[in-house]
């Protein structure tokens, strides 16, 4: 279809593993030529689950914008490509660039459609477990406590941090290497921060296990959407998509989730949710 009026759409958390949400992907088109997506994570496990989704969307919109989940993050054993850590990410990056996809570590797009430019940034920062439980006090006791309860991460026996020392220290450096970025090349302009992981906690409240929030986020985070200037920051991972505001920002989670978690919304499963231009009557 043609059109004037592109819009910047976002979803993630596709789960590709489950045939339902393979049929979903199928069923993902934009609504004008010129809009663009972004993909916040989780696509999927596997490297060649991954290159069908991403090649199928970067054929159909404009432009694809990926963040890494901690899914496409993982080393399956049965996938042929058995990299880990930072050099399944580096991996993944080349496979985006092949496809034309952007990703953290390439130039950040500008979405200006009516010449009220945006960077759009997506982000590669992880967790650190300093989202602890109530009555922990350090990451030994967090991680105990998840595994007295039994709400433990997959990510803590498939998410390998190679070369670093724990997925904290990966994380650290991320958000070391981002902060750096961002400083010197944002240039002033507003942006939609995407990353996996919200960049706040708050959103993590509401998790029915709070021993899972360890896996969500960081600390190091908690002021970028302020300090960036973020008209939007886009999130997946905890599979409950919702529309929220924190400090007057407006911040959207956007997962599709898994079969039997979309299967009990009533809203339609598989649809991207609009990012910008920002809807008459939203403040910004
Ligand atoms: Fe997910
Ligand atoms: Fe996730």
């Amino acid at each position: 279809m043609t059109g004037s009026s592109g819009r910047l759409l976002a979803i993630s958390d596709l789960h590709v593993g489950y045939a339902e949400n393979r049929a979903l992907v199928e069923g993902l088109r934009p609504d004008h030529d010129d809009d663009w997506l972004i993909v916040a994570g989780d696509v999927g496990e596997y490297l060649h689950d991954v290159e069908w989704v991403l090649g199928l969307l970067a054929d159909r919109f404009a432009r694809v914008v990926w963040s890494p989940g901690n899914h496409e993050l993982w080393t399956p054993r049965d996938d042929p490509v058995q990299l880990r850590g930072e050099a399944r990410y580096r991996h993944l990056v080349d496979l985006c660039r092949r496809l034309g996809v952007r990703t953290p570590e390439d130039p950040y797009p500008v979405w200006d459609p009516d010449g009220d430019p945006v960077l759009v940034v997506p982000l590669f920062v992880g967790y650190d477990h300093s989202w602890r439980p109530p009555g922990t006090w350090n990451r030994a006791q967090a991680l105990a406590r998840a595994y007295e309860t039994g709400v433990v991460c997959t990510d803590e026996f498939l998410l390998h941090p190679d070369p670093y020392p724990s997925r904290d220290a990966w994380c650290r450096a991320r958000v070391i290497r981002t902060e750096r970025r961002l400083d010197a090349e944002r240039g002033g302009l507003p942006t939609v921060l995407v990353n996996h992981y919200p960049l706040v906690r708050e959103p993590t409240r509401i998790l029915r296990h709070p021993e899972f929030a360890q896996w969500c986020g960081t600390d190091l985070t908690a002021d970028w959407h302020l300090h960036y200037e973020a008209r939007v920051a886009v999130y997946g991972h905890l599979h409950i998509p919702r529309s929220t505001r924190y400090d007057g920002v407006r911040f959207e989670e956007v997962s599709v989730g898994y079969p039997r978690e979309w299967r009990r919304r009533a809203t339609p499963p598989g649809r991207p949710r609009a990012i910008l231009p920002t809807l008459a009557g939203q403040l910004r």
